[in-house]
């Protein structure tokens, strides 16, 4: 159950063979977000001298910011095994209640998207959280009976783009609750540093830093964009990452000056051009573009706004004088 294509939607097949590799593989490795990791192995650290399961903690925050990759630390620190599966992907209670009468005591259920689980799998999960205990209903009408099952302690890392859209009793559950920002460019660089050498790429510090400026904030892409750099210096036979490489990727996964993708100033010009720069509904602006709300909030927005270029009003989204001139 630790096959990665159950992780997260936004990723390629091509990226996820590679991100494995690129994985930070323990908390030496693992750069930035310094509340979340002192938090979490404060966590740890109690856990292994209670000789117990680590509380259950939820983590939330923009995709690619390094969320599952924490979970796979936690799991090897705590010398458990990981069990990976994703909220809308279990189908039936059964699929919940297998895969928690199956671990081992003291291991980590990781459910990614966890705000996306149907409702009724979800309350399976509230005693199971509390007492270690699965409720389970048999039969129907007047000759229904609960069962009760008892579990091995466990800790449950849930993983969720959008904390706000949990229910009140499963976040209730969580005796932690962590939140992942956007990473400084110079963390990126870091992280870009310690990739380039996993990947015997020479890279100069000018370089470095261009890829880090326009990742977006997201070690994900900043590995996405490194990779591609890679192929043109490999390519092109250069020793060492040329500046024009960097460029070359750029260029090829349509990344602008501020690190926005094609989706991101999409956005942008669709609020300018049909919504005079707004406000904007998010429903309207959903239907224009023709993506799905939820993408909107959860993977694109975020970092709109954390630039200031996408403004939240009563009235719906504003464009910003940044975005405006940027645009032109
Ligand atoms: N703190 C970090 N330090 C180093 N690399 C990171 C970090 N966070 C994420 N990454 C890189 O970004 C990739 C995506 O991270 P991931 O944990 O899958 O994000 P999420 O689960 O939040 O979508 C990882 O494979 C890893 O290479
Ligand atoms: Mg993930």
């Amino acid at each position: 159950m630790t096959d990665e294509r159950m992780v997260s939607g936004d990723t390629n097949n091509r990226d996820v063979e590679h991100e494995s590799r690129l994985r930070p593989k323990d908390f030496s490795e693992y750069v930035g977000q310094k509340r979340v990791v002192e938090n979490i192995d404060l966590m740890v650290k109690s856990a292994n001298k209670r000789n117990a399961a680590m509380d259950h903690v939820l983590l939330s925050g923009p995709p690619g910011l390094g969320k599952t990759s924490l979970a796979m630390i936690v799991a090897k620190s705590l010398g458990s095994e990981l069990h990976v599966i994703s909220g809308p992907a279990i189908e039936k209670k059964g699929d919940l209640a297998a895969v928690l009468t199956n671990i081992q005591p003291k291991d980590v259920l990781f459910i990614d998207e966890i705000h996306r689980m149907h409702v009724s799998i979800e309350e399976i999960l509230y005693s199971a959280m509390e007492d270690f205990r699965l409720d389970i209903l048999i039969g129907q009408g007047a000759s229904a009976r609960t069962m009760q099952i008892d579990l091995v302690p466990f800790t449950l890392i849930g993983a969720t783009t959008r904390a706000g859209l949990l229910s009140n009793p499963l976040r209730d559950r969580f005796m932690a609750h962590l939140h992942f920002d956007f990473y400084s460019p110079e963390e990126l660089s870091q992280i870009l540093e310690n990739n380039a050498k996993k990947m015997n790429l020479k890279l100069n510090k000018e370089s470095n830093l261009e890829i880090a400026r326009r990742s977006r904030g997201t070690p994900r892409i900043a590995n996405r964009i490194l990779r591609r750099v890679r192929d043109f210096a490999l390519v092109k036979d250069h020793k060492e990452v040329q500046l024009s490489d960097v460029h070359s990727a750029l260029d090829l996964l349509d990344i602008d000056s501020l690190g926005l993708d094609t989706m991101d100033r999409k956005i942008l010009k669709v609020i300018s051009e049909y919504y005079s720069n707004g406000p904007v509904g998010i429903d309207a602006l959903s239907a224009t573009l023709g993506e799905d709300k939820q993408t909107i909030e959860e993977v694109y927005e975020p970092f709109l706004l954390k630039e200031g270029l996408l403004l939240r009003t009563p009235r719906g989204r504003v464009l910003s004088e940044k975005a405006i001139s940027h645009m032109v």
